[in-house]
């Protein structure tokens, strides 16, 4: 398997997993692929790779800057995170995290934050932080990790475009 920066080439495909993905999940809401799209439409899909095997995606990760009291700080947000559904628990997720996490650390972020799973994402040094909030989101589900510096204090915001897939 190889994980590797998305291309215009992959956009199809990565609809698609989005979208497999996502049905029928609980918290999903059909919209993940607009999600994906849209971040990439205004630029902001910071990092986006995707996992591949025998020349076919299998699985992708974004990540999009946040901001944290109204401002940009070098923070981003993991969001969304996919696999094919016959390709899960094979540790293709688990690659795809670690190689987005080191892919921020490339680009200089501070920090990352995550809203999912707190034992899933408790794997990759996610953990809840009572500094950062997100509105209207139980703190257990709201998990984040610096990269070296102080963890700033206050409301986090992700990019407009989630408001797509809210
Ligand atoms: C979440 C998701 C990306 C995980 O991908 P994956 O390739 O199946 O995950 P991995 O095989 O790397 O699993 C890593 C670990 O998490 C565990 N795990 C995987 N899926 C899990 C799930 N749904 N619930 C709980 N634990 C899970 C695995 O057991 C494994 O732990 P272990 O190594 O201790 O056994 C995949 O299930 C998916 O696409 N889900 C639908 C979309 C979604 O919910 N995305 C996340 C929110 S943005």
């Amino acid at each position: 398997m190889l994980i590797r920066p998305e291309t215009a080439q992959d956009l199809t495909a990565i609809r698609a997993i989005t979208t497999s993905a996502f049905f029928g999940r609980i918290h999903g809401t059909g919209k993940e692929y607009l999600l994906v799209e849209a971040l990439r439409d205004a630029g902001a899909l910071s990092v986006s790779l995707v996992a591949e095997a025998h020349g076919k995606v299998i699985g992708h990760i974004g990540f999009s800057p946040v901001t944290i009291n109204s401002k940009e700080c070098g923070w981003f947000g993991l969001a969304p995170l996919s696999v094919s559904p016959e390709m899960q628990r094979q540790g293709i997720g688990r690659a795809l995290v670690h190689e987005g996490l080191g892919a921020l650390r490339k680009i200089g972020a501070h920090g990352c934050v995550v809203l999912g799973d707190r034992q899933y994402y408790a794997h990759f040094g996610f953990h809840p932080c009572a500094e950062l909030r997100l509105e209207g989101v139980p703190p257990e589900y709201f998990m984040a990790q610096s990269f070296g510096a102080a963890v700033p204090h206050g409301r986090v915001d992700y990019h407009p475009a989630f408001d797509l897939c809210a």
